[in-house]
C-alpha cells in the first residue's frame, strides 16, 4: 500500500469517529460538517491532541468567523483552532506541515479587509484569539504582548501602570498583522511606527522550532519581522519597548466638505511642521455614509503629551464652521474606542503615497467625490461609506525608525515628506464588492498617474491598507525585498509559509 492510499484510509476512518466525537457538538450535525470534519487537516489535529477545534454549526466557529471586521473576510475554514500557547501553535506547525494538502491561515486581530489575507476556504484557520494577555515588565518597561491581543486589551492591561505602547489608532485591530506590517500611530512623530519599538520577538518557525528573535539572537529575522509580514512564521508574542504616557488630548472634530480647501492647506502645513512638533498627530477623513448621504469631513487630532491645542493645531482650529467636537483630555485606549470604524460591510481599500503637495491632495480628493457620485448613481440601496483619508507620512518617521535599528518598510529612500491617501469602500453583497474593485483599481491608478505626471509620484504603498490587487512589499526597495526574501528562504527553507500558508503579501509572488 503506498503511502498516500495509506493516509487516506487512515483518515477516513479517524473521519467516521469524529463525526459522532463530543467535538461534533449534538444536534449540529449535518453531512456538510461530516465533510468538512473528515478533512485530514482536522482530523490530524484531533489526532494530536490538541483542543479547541471547531467547525461549521459550532457557535465559537460562528462568532469567530462574524468578527472578522469585513464581512468579505469571513470564509469557511474546514475547522477553526485556538492556540492558548506558544507550545500549541508549534505542534500546530508541525502537525500541517507534515503533509503538503494541509493548507492553513493565521489570525490575529482579522482586520485585514479582503479575503484570504488571515482565513481560508479549503484549509485551517489558526485562530490566536485566545492568546491574548499583556504582561507588564515594571523594571524594563517592557510589555509582553500575546500576539491574538487586540490594541484596546494591550492598552487597558498598561493603563494601570502609567504606561502605554506604539499601537493602533483603533481599539479592535489586532496586534500580529498590524506590527509585522509596520503600523501607524499616534506617536509615530516621536518614536516611528510600531513595529519600530518591538524589541523581541518569540516566533514558531516552519522546523515547529519556537525561537526568539531580537537585536542580538537571529537579528537578520528580527530586523525582517519589522515590516516584512506574514513570510516567516507565527510570531507568539511581541515584546514592546513601552513608556511613560499622560493621557491625550484629542477626538474627533466634524466640518462641512466646503472646508474642503482649507483642510488641504492646513494638513499639507501639518505635515511639514511634524518635524518640529513630534507630539502630534491628524488624520483627516472625506467621508460618505449613509446617514448623511452626503461628504463630511471628520479630523482626529491627538497631542500625545496631553497639551491642550498646541500651536500646531491653530491653522485646523481656524477652519471655520465646525459642527461638532469630541476633544478633550482622555486616555489612550478611549481615543482608539472613538475612532472605530464601522464593521458589518463587504470592504475595498487600497492605499499610495504622493509628495506633500496641495496639487496632488487637490486631485486625489477630487476624485474621491468624483468616485462618490458615480457609486451614489449605480448604488442598489444607497447604503454604502466611502472614506478618503490623509495620513502624514513626514521623513521624520522614518528618521526614528533609522535610529532604532531599521525596517522593511525602505521609507528611508524618501527625502522628500509624503501624504499617505487612503481610501475605503463599505458596500453590501458580492457582486458591489466586486464591481468597487474593478473601480477602486481605475481610481487609485488615476491618482498615481497623476502624482507621477506632476513629478511628486512617491513608490510607497503600505501593505497593512493595501488591496490584494497591490504589490506593496514590491515598494520596500530592492536591498529590503532581498533582505526579506534571503531571511524567509532561511528560517522556511520548504516555503510552508509562502505556499501552504497563502494568505497575505508573500515575497515569493514579488517579481
Ligand atoms: C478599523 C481598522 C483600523 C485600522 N487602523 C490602523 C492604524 O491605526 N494604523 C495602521 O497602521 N493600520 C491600521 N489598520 C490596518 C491594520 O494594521 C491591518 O489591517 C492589520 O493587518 C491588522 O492586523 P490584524 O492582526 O487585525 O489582522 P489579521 O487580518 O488577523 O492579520 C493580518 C496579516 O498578518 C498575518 N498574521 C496574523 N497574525 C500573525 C502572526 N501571529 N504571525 C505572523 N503573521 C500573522 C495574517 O496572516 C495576515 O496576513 C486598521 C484596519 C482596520 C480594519
Ligand atoms: C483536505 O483538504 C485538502 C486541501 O484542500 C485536500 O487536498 C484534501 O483532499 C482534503 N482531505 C479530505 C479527506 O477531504
Ligand atoms: C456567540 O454570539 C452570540 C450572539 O452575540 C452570543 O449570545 C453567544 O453567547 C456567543 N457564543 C459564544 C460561545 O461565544
Ligand atoms: C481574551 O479573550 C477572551 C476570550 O475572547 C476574553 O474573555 C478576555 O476578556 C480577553 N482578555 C483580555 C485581557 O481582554
Ligand atoms: C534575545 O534572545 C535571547 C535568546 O532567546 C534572550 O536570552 C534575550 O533575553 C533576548 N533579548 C531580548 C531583548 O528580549
Ligand atoms: C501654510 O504654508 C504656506 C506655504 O508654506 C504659508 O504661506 C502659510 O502661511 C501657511 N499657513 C499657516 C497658517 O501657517
Ligand atoms: C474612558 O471611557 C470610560 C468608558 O466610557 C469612562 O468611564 C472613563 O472615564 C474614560 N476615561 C477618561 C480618562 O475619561
Amino acid at each position: 500500500m503506498s503511502c498516500s492510499t495509506m493516509k487516506h484510509l487512515s483518515s477516513s476512518a479517524l473521519a467516521a469517529a469524529l463525526a459522532f466525537s463530543p467535538s461534533a457538538s449534538a444536534g449540529l450535525i449535518n453531512t456538510n460538517m461530516i465533510s468538512r470534519a473528515a478533512n485530514s487537516s482536522c482530523a490530524a489535529l484531533e489526532l494530536a491532541g490538541l483542543k479547541n477545534i471547531y467547525y461549521t454549526g459550532n457557535d465559537i466557529y460562528e462568532n469567530r468567523t462574524h468578527s472578522y471586521f469585513s464581512v468579505s473576510a469571513q470564509l469557511e475554514p474546514y475547522c477553526i483552532i485556538q492556540p492558548t500557547s506558544a507550545e500549541e501553535v508549534a505542534q500546530i506547525v508541525t502537525t500541517l506541515a507534515q503533509d503538503t494538502t494541509r493548507n492553513f491561515a493565521i489570525r490575529s486581530g482579522g482586520h485585514t479587509v479582503w479575503p484570504g489575507a488571515s482565513n481560508i476556504e479549503n484549509g485551517v484557520t489558526i485562530d490566536l484569539g485566545l492568546m491574548n494577555k499583556t504582561t507588564f515588565v515594571p523594571e524594563t518597561k517592557v510589555a509582553q504582548v500575546q500576539a491574538g491581543s487586540r490594541w484596546r486589551e494591550v492598552y487597558g492591561a498598561l493603563e494601570p501602570y502609567g504606561v502605554t505602547v506604539t499601537g493602533g489608532r483603533t481599539s479592535t485591530v489586532g496586534v500580529a498583522g498590524f506590527l509585522t506590517g509596520g503600523g501607524n500611530t499616534f506617536y509615530a512623530g516621536r518614536r516611528g511606527f510600531g513595529c519600530d519599538n518591538v524589541i523581541n520577538y518569540e516566533v514558531v518557525i516552519a522546523s515547529g522550532q519556537i525561537v526568539n528573535a531580537n537585536a542580538t539572537e537571529n537579528p537578520d529575522l528580527f530586523r525582517a519581522l519589522k515590516g516584512g509580514s506574514a513570510n516567516f512564521g507565527i510570531v507568539t508574542r511581541f515584546d514592546m519597548q513601552a513608556f511613560d504616557a499622560p493621557e491625550l488630548w484629542g477626538g474627533l472634530v466634524t466640518y462641512p466638505k466646503s472646508t474642503t480647501p482649507q483642510h488641504i492647506a492646513a494638513y499639507v502645513n501639518w505635515t511639514n511642521n511634524i518635524v518640529n512638533y513630534q507630539d502630534g498627530s491628524a488624520i483627516t477623513f472625506w467621508t460618505y455614509d449613509p446617514t448623511a448621504k452626503d461628504v463630511i469631513i471628520t479630523a482626529a487630532y491627538e497631542d500625545t503629551t496631553g497639551t491642550v491645542a498646541a500651536p500646531a493645531f491653530d491653522e485646523f482650529m481656524a477652519i471655520p464652521d465646525q459642527t461638532s467636537s469630541t476633544m478633550r483630555i482622555d486616555t489612550h485606549r478611549n481615543l482608539t474606542i472613538e475612532l472605530e470604524l464601522t464593521s458589518g460591510y463587504r470592504n475595498v481599500w487600497y492605499a499610495i503615497t504622493f509628495e506633500n503637495d496641495v496639487r496632488l491632495v487637490t486631485k486625489a480628493l477630487d476624485l474621491h467625490r468624483q468616485f462618490v457620485d458615480d457609486w451614489k448613481a449605480q448604488s442598489p440601496d444607497g447604503d454604502f461609506i466611502c472614506h478618503g483619508i490623509l495620513q502624514a507620512i513626514p521623513t521624520i518617521f522614518s528618521e526614528h525608525s533609522v535610529e532604532k535599528g531599521g525596517n522593511m518598510l525602505g521609507l528611508d529612500r524618501e527625502t522628500d515628506n509624503a501624504i499617505m491617501f487612503q481610501v475605503q469602500l463599505m458596500v453590501n453583497g458580492v457582486e458591489q464588492e466586486q464591481l468597487g474593485r474593478e473601480r477602486m483599481v481605475a481610481f487609485r491608478e488615476a491618482v498615481k498617474q497623476y502624482s507621477i505626471d506632476l513629478g511628486g509620484g512617491v513608490d510607497w504603498e503600505y501593505l497593512n491598507y493595501a488591496d490584494f490587487t497591490q504589490d506593496p512589499l514590491s515598494t520596500y526597495g530592492e536591498k529590503n525585498i532581498d533582505h526579506i526574501r534571503e531571511v524567509a528562504t532561511k528560517f522556511d527553507p520548504t516555503g510552508v509559509f509562502q505556499t501552504r500558508m497563502p494568505g497575505g503579501f508573500k515575497i515569493s509572488k514579488v517579481a
